[in-house]
């Protein structure tokens, strides 16, 4: 008989035949031809986000076929040297392992531009020439239109404006209506509920709900929108996710980069404005909500405003104990910071989900530019046993089980828990030493290197009219709902010095108290 080799500390799940993969690929609905317009499209993002993703869709043969891109920009320039500056774009982008040329050629040849201000009536105009001249070549003729503001916030309302009144995208009566004319609006929606407010009611008067698709980009992220996955199509976990079980949650956005090139939007923005009220809020609700009646995007959309209209209202009084703020070393030698900027890159906040489900478990949240590592995870963490039989004379000394989602890097899910030590110190008398191992399932390993981009995903969502990963109305307001009142705390009360950490650390101390006061301690993403 042989004795086997004792585990490892890590197991992992069987990979999954390849097959499974590629059977989901064949089953991808295919989406209705059309244009996309792309307005800002010498921006940033059009160039880093858009156009990689434009561009790995059609090599992954996603792209319907008669898709068109069109670009509008303020400077003039000609469709060639448009394809020019988007194919350096391309190539240079990190999204893309594998640039193929042919692959390129062929999207290029359907790639357009045309120049004109925003604000400039004639510009639609020579817009809506362009447009129709494209969709005449298309056969069978389809003028379906999707408009992606890759824009700043300022000028979506003039944009959105001329749009409806230019005859470009007319109202909708519902989501099966053919041609489709659907409108991508960036984050952020808003600065505040007020200004959201005010947005959506301008959207709404000119657009269907069913025309809008609000971007928050963690949504399209695998492992985001695998939370749902990993929560309704397992039983096991259901019994376990609430107050009954789980002591408290941490979910955490690091980031090492600063604010780099982005100094002037982010001295208004903030970690909250940037991170919070979509990002990590978008974490929350998804970790937090009941289950849907079904996976239609209203029905995993109600549920997520519920979360948000249960979580506990920050009144100005609990505020200093609930929540920490703090700033980068360095963050004011930034371009376009103020010398005496009080701009919070980093922030740590306790929230409570006033719920039968998880009323008294606090929702630990935090993020920050310049930490120690890139990590994004949802670690949720359960009670400690009631009662401990084992050597261990203190709780400290049983690392309680927790199950962490994470989302990026290493996308993957670990659970850990204790088991018995093995070996001499076994004694009867003094009890069994137990030891703290995980099990953990890594994306990469099952599934191999397919993730998509966050934007291949939500583009492709978007030609296929599924609003599920993208924020509605009351949804983006309720979210502002929440984090409105430590703003304005916050912009009411500066600090007389700015709490700061030191870059390439995991924040400042106060953090560290607000959890220790309930008992808990940050974990340290791997
Ligand atoms: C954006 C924020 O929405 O998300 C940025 O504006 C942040 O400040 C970025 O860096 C993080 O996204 P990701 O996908 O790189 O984690």
């Amino acid at each position: 008989m042989t004795t086997s080799a004792p585990q490892p500390r890590t197991r992992h799940v069987a990979a999954r035949p390849s097959q499974i993969l590629q059977a989901l690929g064949d089953n991808r609905r295919q989406a209705d031809p059309c244009t996309i317009v792309i307005l800002g499209a010498k921006g940033d993002l059009a160039k880093r986000k858009l156009l990689p993703a434009i561009y790995q869709l059609a090599k992954d043969k996603l792209l319907p076929a008669g898709c068109d891109v069109l670009g509008m920009a303020r400077d003039p320039m000609d469709d060639d040297a448009f394809r020019r500056m988007m194919g350096d774009a391309v190539r240079a982008s990190e999204e893309i392992p594998e640039f193929d040329e042919a692959v390129w050629r062929s999207l290029a040849a359907r790639m357009h531009y045309t120049a004109g201000d925003f604000g400039d009536a004639a510009a639609y105009q020579r817009l809506a020439v362009r447009l129709e001249e494209i969709e005449s070549r298309r056969n069978p003729f389809e003028p379906n239109r999707l408009f992606y503001l890759a824009v700043p916030p300022s000028v979506f309302p003039p944009i959105v404006r001329s749009l409806s009144e230019s005859g470009l995208a007319p109202r909708l009566i519902d989501a099966t209506q053919r041609p489709w004319y659907r409108i991508v609006i960036e984050k952020p929606f808003g600065t505040s509920l007020e200004t959201a407010r005010t947005l959506n009611r301008l959207v709404l008067e000119l657009f269907s709900e069913c025309q809008l698709y609000r971007i928050d980009h963690y949504l399209g992220k695998e492992t985001v929108q695998s939370i749902l996955v990993f929560r309704f199509a397992n039983a096991i976990f259901e019994p376990i996710w609430s107050r009954q079980s789980v002591q408290h949650v941490q979910i955490t956005a690091a980031e090492t980069v600063g604010v780099g090139n982005r100094g002037r939007y982010y001295e208004e923005a903030g970690v909250v404005r940037d991170m919070f009220q979509n990002h990590l809020l978008q974490l929350l609700t998804l970790t937090a909500m009941e289950p849907p009646a079904s996976m239609s995007a209203d029905a995993v959309r109600d549920e997520k405003v519920k979360v948000l209209r249960s979580l506990r209202w920050l009144h100005d009084a609990d505020i200093d104990a609930a929540a920490v703020r703090a700033q980068y070393k360095s963050y004011r030698d930034e371009p376009d910071v103020a010398k005496d900027s009080i701009t919070p890159t980093y922030a740590a906040v306790r929230f409570y989900v006033d719920n039968w489900r998880w009323t008294g478990v606090p929702f630990f949240l935090r993020s920050g530019k310049k930490m120690a590592r890139r990590a994004s995870e949802i670690a949720v963490q359960f009670r400690d046993p009631p009662v401990l039989m084992f050597r261990q004379e203190t709780r400290e000394q049983i690392a309680p089980n927790v199950l962490t989602l994470r989302i990026q890097p290493n996308e993957g899910v670990s659970l850990s828990f204790e088991v018995k030590a093995p070996g001499a110190v076994y004694q009867l008398s003094r009890g069994i030493e137990v030891a703290p191992v995980a099990m953990d399932f890594m994306y990469k390993e099952a599934f191999g290197e397919t993730n998509p981009s966050a934007y291949e995903t939500l583009l492709l969502d978007v030609m296929l009219g599924d609003a599920t990963l993208f924020t509605r109305s009351d949804e983006v307001e309720a979210a502002w709902k929440v984090v409105d009142p430590l703003i304005n705390y916050w912009d009411k009360h500066p600090p007389s010095r700015m709490p700061s950490y030191a870059p390439g650390s995991w924040g400042p101390t106060d953090a560290d108290h607000l959890v220790q006061a309930q008992g808990a301690r940050w974990r340290e993403p791997e």
